[in-house]
């Protein structure tokens, strides 16, 4: 097999291939390592880009002497660093033990190593020998011997490329990390724009698209979480990049807690734009010997539009970021106690649901939060978490038994990082939570959170969870997190560490459930999809989309949220209606229809539904059966923009391109309703597809260029899901 790593000695040139892209840097003269490029795949050096005018004005390095045309403000660079002559955003922030801030890495050496690196502690792309190959680029300022391990994986058949960096102090004295990014991308000239993912509570990752002029344009968190508000995955594309054309990168950041990702056009009409950990709230100490990781970037390049992208990262996340048993294993059709009974419930309301769910075909029933402690609503309770028997009016080990004996699993709801003031726990251990001395905490949803930064902490509360799920064959823990973090001290931490310790304990804490509980499915949560990425998704393979289950608004979210993670990873449930969120009525159909995009499951009260919607929802559970290996695993094609299109589609098809699933729900209806036309993608175009609803045959190659059109029948929020095969 080709190297997909390769050092060009002569010229000092490093290039990372995958099969359709390539990534190509360069050690100069003076030991500076800078970007040549990156994008479709290339043969050849990319040196000839780096262009020399005179740059007096900008600053030139004191080892190019007299040479004015040489300025670290000018060239493309791999992880520039403040205080180097380089203006524009930083990579790396380092304050020195005398209080200057510069850091000025020249290179040292280069490992190139078989397999993909991992980062001990952290989520991380994994991959084996055959599929990847690591290089490792040492760097290090001469003066305060701080040293940079730039770590890059190649994944050459996902094309991918991981980033990530160690920073080391070498040095005798202590110094400081201000700011440190996994990935630093330059774009010599060209137009682009940024795409995020904004929201809030019950409103996540809308997509936003702009135009990256000059200054500097930032998303991120400072709430300890990814957070609802920005998601850590932005896409960078040319002007015209469409969902099928043009070229577009992605830059995913495999982290859960606070991030930071900036897009700048520079005076020379440059673009950087970089991915890492968040400045602010992180003062990270360094004394000699120790060291910091930070998180790694999944790069990823498509020539051919958005569409391409995403798939490539979903494939990524599945394949080389999900892990344990059910990575590749279809998930239970689940129902939800939460909107069914909120804290209002009972082992009878449990048993009840899951008498019924064995009736509709279900596979399990979860037991959302209200079952331990004294928590009859959110204000108090977390912390305690032993079962309140009386409540259930059963132990839980009973309750689980009989649920069983329905041929029905069991999976239940916790929330370990928080804790109630209102608690037996708070008032053993009110020292346990984050709060800064001699100050009033911030309170959210009437709940403070744990120091999970500190093991002595951890260890508790993972004790007692085990005490919980032990009582019984429990086959699913929802994880939740409902709150922000504030008031960032630690009693036990180095301040200035803290929130990046927090995020370090949780993987921490997650990592050993996986190990003693292998056969359980965690689902992530934080208020919905407030910690919806790829970090968690390494922990758990499935995450809550969003505490909205209004179908409407849900396609909008899975619209956004598709364009970095896999369907497999987004948990979505039919509810009620009218909506619980948004007061709206949907038609079950399209109710149903949204949730198969996701790891599908109910949210309601089954005693108020009728015979009819019972059989209607028994035939939706069967249809999602059917297709749920096609929908886990084949390729997702958007087919409109449901923010700006009347109708919401997409489609799953085979990887052998055989079978193919359209799912349409019209958002508009009109008197003398026009035609919608839904144009699908990812077909055989030469191949002939039935419909195998109304036996109708059609060409992969009319499907793709004309498209189908779409019944033009009365009703609000109607549903289409049409089965295509190869015949
Ligand atoms: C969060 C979750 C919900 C539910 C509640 C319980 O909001 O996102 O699904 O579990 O907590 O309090």
């Amino acid at each position: 097999m080709p190297m997909a790593i390769l050092y060009h000695e002569e010229k000092h040139i490093f290039t990372l291939q995958t099969t359709r892209t390539t990534y190509q840097m360069k050690v100069d003269e003076f030991g500076f390592l800078l970007h040549l490029y990156y994008g479709g795949k290339i043969t050849g050096q990319m040196d000839y880009l780096l262009t020399y005018q005179d740059r007096g004005f900008s600053g030139n390095p004191f080892d190019t002497g007299n040479d004015r045309t040489y300025s670290m403000d000018v060239l493309p660079q791999e992880y520039p660093c403040l205080g180097s002559g380089d203006y524009r955003s930083s990579a790396l922030v380092i304050r020195n033990g005398d209080g200057s801030e510069c850091c000025d890495l020249r290179y040292v050496g280069y490992q190139i190593k078989k397999g993909k690196y991992g980062l001990s502690g952290f989520p991380a792309v994994y991959a084996d020998e055959k599929e990847a190959e690591t290089l490792e680029i040492l760097m290090e300022d001469p003066v305060s011997k701080v040293q940079v391990v730039l770590l890059y994986g190649v994944l050459e058949g996902e094309d991918v490329i991981t980033r990530s960096a160690r920073i080391i102090n070498q040095g005798e004295g202590s110094v400081v990390v201000e700011k440190a990014a996994s990935a630093c991308l330059d774009f010599l000239g060209g137009n682009y724009d940024m795409i995020s993912f904004y929201g809030r509570h019950a409103m996540e990752r809308n997509f936003q698209r702009i135009p990256i002029r000059h200054g500097n344009f930032v998303i991120g968190s400072r709430r300890g979480t990814s957070s609802h508000q920005y998601n850590p995955a932005v896409m960078i594309a040319e002007s015209g990049t469409s969902e099928d054309a043009g070229r577009c990168y992605g830059m995913v950041f495999v982290y859960s807690g606070n991030f930071m990702a900036e897009a700048e056009m520079d005076q020379y009409d440059h673009t950087r734009v970089l991915m890492g950990l968040q400045s602010d709230l992180f003062h990270y100490p360094l004394s000699g010997g120790e060291e910091l990781l930070v998180p790694e970037t999944i790069l990823g390049y498509s020539g051919n539009g958005f569409g391409r992208l995403s798939r490539m990262y979903h494939k990524c996340i599945r394949e080389h970021i999900c892990r344990g048993k059910y990575k590749d294993q279809p998930r239970p059709v689940l129902i939800n106690s939460w909107e069914a009974a909120y804290f209002n419930l009972s082992g009878e309301t449990i048993l009840k649901l899951a008498k019924d769910a064995a009736g509709l075909g279900m596979d399990m029933v979860v037991m959302d939060d209200g079952w331990f402690g004294k928590r009859e609503d959110d204000n108090s309770g977390l912390g305690d978490w032993q079962v309140n028997e009386k409540k259930l009016g059963c132990t839980l080990g009973d309750l689980i038994s009989n649920v069983n004996a329905l041929g029905v699993k069991f999976g239940i709801w916790i929330e370990p990082e928080m804790i109630s003031e209102d608690s037996d726990f708070y008032r053993e251990h009110g020292d346990w939570v984050m709060r800064i001395p001699g100050r009033k905490p911030v309170r959210a949803r009437n709940q403070l959170v744990l120091d999970f930064s500190r093991q002595d902490v951890r260890e508790h509360v993972f004790g007692q969870i085990c005490q919980v799920l032990d009582q019984g064959n429990i086959e699913y823990v929802k994880w939740d997190m409902n709150r922000s973090l504030a008031d960032i001290y630690s009693l036990e931490d180095v301040q200035g560490k803290v929130t990046y310790d927090y995020v370090l304990g949780v993987y921490d804490f997650l990592e050993k459930l996986m190990q003693r509980y292998p056969d359980l499915l965690i689902e992530g949560c934080s208020g919905g999809g407030g910690r919806f990425d790829a970090g968690m998704l390494y922990y758990t393979p499935q995450i809550w989309c969003s505490d909205n289950t209004d179908a409407v608004d849900r396609l909008r979210i899975q619209y956004g949220t598709s364009f970095f993670y896999p369907v497999s990873a987004v948990g979505s449930h039919v509810s009620a209606v009218p909506n619980h969120q948004t007061g709206r009525n949907v038609s079950l159909s399209a109710r149903g229809v949204t949730a198969m995009a996701g790891t599908f499951g109910y949210e309601l009260d089954t005693g108020t539904l009728t015979e009819e919607e019972k059989e209607e929802i028994r035939e939706q559970v069967k249809k999602y059966k059917k297709y749920e290996s096609l929908i886990r695993t084949g390729d997702y094609y958007r087919l409109s923009d449901p923010f700006k299109d009347p109708y919401a589609s997409w489609m799953f098809v085979s990887m052998d391109k055989r079978q193919a699933l359209l799912n349409v729900v019209m958002l508009e209806m009109h008197g003398n309703m026009t035609i919608s036309y839904v144009r699908l993608r990812g077909l055989e175009p030469e191949a002939s597809y039935q419909d195998v609803g109304t036996g109708k045959c059609y060409y992969g190659s009319a499907l793709m260029e004309a498209g189908l059109p779409m019944p033009a029948q009365m009703g609000e929020y109607l549903a289409y899901q049409i089965e295509l095969k190869i015949i």
